[in-house]
Formats: structure tokens, C-alpha cells, sequence
């Protein structure tokens, strides 16, 4: 059974709908950062954060990359139809270029070129600031199998190649991101989007609060905006947006 209750998270809401293997995703003006101890509500920003995370997911899906979001409510800029997943309890973060946390947890600048991006997995608890850990720790803990983790790291790569090309070939240098993925709990089907319960796939977004991206000066037209202060946040996001699509 599905709750027929709303899941409201720190950027986004996640409604049930008459289809319990549907929700509705909604992307909503708040923004925070620290794990939620700066919060702010910026409008217009859910209206391009789900066109972002449209043309992110759509170009994923049409490159084989499976994953949650099925069309637009209609007439609503931050509404979407998504699959209803069971997600994994970890987030998972690539690094191409050193920034934020690894600086600071390893001492180094920001800016070294990854020649071979990283993977990390985190704990997705704001209690515990989202910890680094081990993916056989996370397997042990079973927050995730064996072969969850395999995967994660192989599907995060590939999703890497394909994000750092579409947004380098609009002038975006792609420097870090976040994804979560999790299972269908459902059968289902929506027009010709069919999928399996326990389908594992990508979902949550991809938007500029989740990524770091650099203009070609080096500025940033993500979050680090609002977390440092570097600017309109909104304006950072426009732009970006604007050269994707
Ligand atoms: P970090 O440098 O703070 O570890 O962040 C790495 C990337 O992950 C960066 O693009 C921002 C993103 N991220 C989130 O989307 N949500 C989070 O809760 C955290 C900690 C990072």
C-alpha cells in the first residue's frame, strides 16, 4: 500500500497518485545546504530545476541509462510523473575535478584534473552528515548487495562519460554530481514506458543543486552559489539551463 500522505524532502515533493507504482514528483523553490542547516526559498527555482533534470533525463534515458522520470503533469513547470522506487539508503557521488568536501577532507585545492574520476558512496543521513563509506561496509550494514554496489559503481561511470560530453559539448565543465538510485515497487506502465518491480534504476534528479558546473571562465552555476555566496543563485542556474537546451 502506498501512503496516500505526501513526502516532503529539502528541494523536493514526492505526492502519491491513483497509480501506486506513479508518484508525482514535484520540484519545489527550496534550497538548503549543511544538511539542512541554511535554508532558503528562492523563487522559480523548482521551474528550472525540473527542466534541467527533464532534458538531463531524457537524454540519459535515450543513451540506455534507465531511470525514473516518465513525462510532465500536464501544464505544470515543476510536476513530473515518476516511477515509485524503493531508494537505496546511499548516495552516490563522482568527482572529476577536486571541490568541496574532498578539498577539505584531503587538503587539497580545488581544480585538480581527475584522470580517472572517483566514486564514493555516502550515507544518506543528514544526522550523520552524509558519511563516506566503504561499499563493503554499506554491504555489510546491508544498505545495499553485493552486486548493488558493483553496479552502482559501473552504472555512475558510464553515466559520468555520458553527462561530461552533453554538457562539455554546451561549454559546462561537469566537476562533481550526485545520484541516488532504487527498485521499482511496482509493475507498471505509463503510454510506452513499461518497467518491473524491483527494477533497479536512477532516480531522484540531476539538477544544478546537485552537480557542480563550471562556465567556461571557471565560474560556477551550481549550488555553490548559494552555499559560499558567489552570486544569483538563480541566475548561475538560468544559465546553465539555458545553454542545455
Ligand atoms: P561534496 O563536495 O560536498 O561532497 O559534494 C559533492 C557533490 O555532491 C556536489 O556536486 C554536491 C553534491 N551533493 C548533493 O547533491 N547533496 C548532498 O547532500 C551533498 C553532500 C552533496
Amino acid at each position: 500500500m502506498t501512503t496516500k500522505r505526501p513526502y516532503v524532502g529539502k528541494a523536493k515533493e514526492m505526492h502519491p497518485t491513483d497509480d501506486p507504482s506513479i508518484l508525482m514528483m514535484r520540484f519545489t523553490d527550496d534550497i538548503s545546504a549543511f544538511d539542512g542547516k541554511q535554508v532558503d526559498s528562492l523563487k522559480g527555482k523548482g521551474a528550472i530545476n525540473a527542466a534541467f533534470n527533464q532534458v538531463v533525463f531524457s537524454m540519459l534515458e535515450n543513451e540506455g541509462v534507465k531511470n525514473c522520470l516518465i513525462d510532465q503533469v500536464s501544464m505544470s513547470p515543476t510536476d513530473y510523473r515518476v516511477i515509485a522506487l524503493d531508494m537505496l539508503p546511499v548516495e552516490c557521488i563522482v568527482r572529476n575535478f577536486s571541490a568541496g568536501s574532498f578539498c577539505k577532507r584531503y587538503g587539497v585545492d580545488k581544480g585538480m584534473v581527475f584522470d580517472t574520476p572517483t566514486f564514493e558512496l555516502c550515507v544518506k543521513s543528514d544526522e550523520l552528515g552524509d558519511p563516506f563509506i566503504a561499499p563493503n561496509a554499506a554491504v555489510a550494514l546491508k544498505m545495499i548487495t553485493n552486486e548493488q554496489a558493483l553496479w552502482l559503481e559501473f552504472e555512475c561511470q558510464k553515466i559520468n562519460k555520458l553527462l561530461t560530453k552533453f554538457l562539455g559539448d554546451t561549454g559546462l565543465t561537469l566537476v562533481d554530481f550526485k545520484l541516488e538510485f532504487g527498485t521499482a515497487v511496482a509493475d507498471g506502465e505509463w503510454g510506452n514506458v513499461k518497467w518491473k518491480k524491483g527494477d533497479l534504476m536512477l532516480g531522484d534528479e540531476f539538477s544544478p543543486d546537485s552537480c557542480r558546473l563550471w562556465d567556461e571562465t571557471g565560474v560556477s552555476l551550481d549550488k555553490d552559489r548559494y552555499r559560499q555566496s558567489l552570486g544569483d543563485v538563480l541566475d548561475g542556474y538560468n544559465e546553465a539551463l539555458e545553454l542545455i537546451r
